[in-house]
């Protein structure tokens, strides 16, 4: 997949578990565009106990929203590393208005601008059946799911033979409360991009491949 000639930003939305991080990992590869995932960013601030990251995880153990200025100075240092400056694939990012404000800002100050945001969309019942059989690996958060997408050993990271392990917030009191915040404080962005003009729905309620092919025919229409 081709990356366009001008710097490009993806927005990726959805709730939790609607693939957004298996589908921007799959996209990084094939863009050569960077994958940038606010949760990931607060997981390596935890495992290297930076003040960030213990904040952080009192909020993501609840299934909450880290608060908007802690998660928008992390994503601003994060944009300005020479690895996007093509652009990036954003991946969690923003989950609330003011977030998506703050992101506006910042990309136009450099007189860029978000070209696409995706929705992906998947139904209650199968994000629960999803979180619960995810694993992900300690070393570069490669993910899987015990029935729809295992490993060969299912508990060794196929790339990188790291653990897998199951995340804190993935039991399921947690997911519920993550998809309320969802509902709550993230589904009203779908409302925001599609009145700039830049909204893709999609179901994601399909194997990965399919979904795969679908993001790929999206992309291939904004080059
Ligand atoms: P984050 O890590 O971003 O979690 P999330 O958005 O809730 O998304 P997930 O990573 O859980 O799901 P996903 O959509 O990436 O699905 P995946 O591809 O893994 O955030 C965690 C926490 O950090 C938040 O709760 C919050 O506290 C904090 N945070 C993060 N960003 C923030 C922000 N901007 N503001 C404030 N706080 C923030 O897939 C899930 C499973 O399903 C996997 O097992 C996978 O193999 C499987 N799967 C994927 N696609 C398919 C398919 N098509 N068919 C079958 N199975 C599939």
């Amino acid at each position: 997949m081709a990356l366009p000639d001008r710097p490009f930003y993806v927005v990726l939305m959805g709730p939790p578990g609607a693939g957004k991080g298996t589908q921007s990992a799959i996209l990084e590869n094939e863009m050569g565009l960077k994958r940038v995932a606010s949760g990931d960013l607060f997981r390596e601030n935890l495992v290297k106990g930076t003040p960030m990251g213990v904040q952080a995880k009192s909020y993501m153990d609840r299934g909450e929203l880290v608060p908007d200025d802690v998660t928008v100075g992390m994503i601003r240092e994060r944009l300005t590393r020479s690895d996007c400056q093509k652009g990036a694939i954003l991946d969690g990012f923003p989950r609330t208005l003011p977030q998506a404000y703050s992101l506006d800002r910042m990309l136009g100050m450099a007189g860029r601008r978000i070209n696409i945001a995706i929705s992906i969309s998947v139904p209650d019942e199968v994000i629960m059946e999803r979180m619960t059989g995810r694993r992900v690996c300690r070393a570069y958060g490669h993910v899987y799911h015990v029935i729809f997408n295992p490993s060969k050993d299912p508990q060794i990271c196929d790339v990188d033979g790291s653990e897998l392990y199951q995340r804190d917030d993935d039991k399921e009191d947690t997911v519920r409360n993550r998809l309320y915040v969802y509902y709550k404080q993230t589904a009203p962005l779908i409302g925001y991009y599609f009145a700039k003009g830049v909204l893709v729905e999609m179901d994601g309620n399909q194997p990965i491949e399919e979904v795969h092919g679908l993001l790929g025919q999206i992309m291939a229409s904004q080059a």
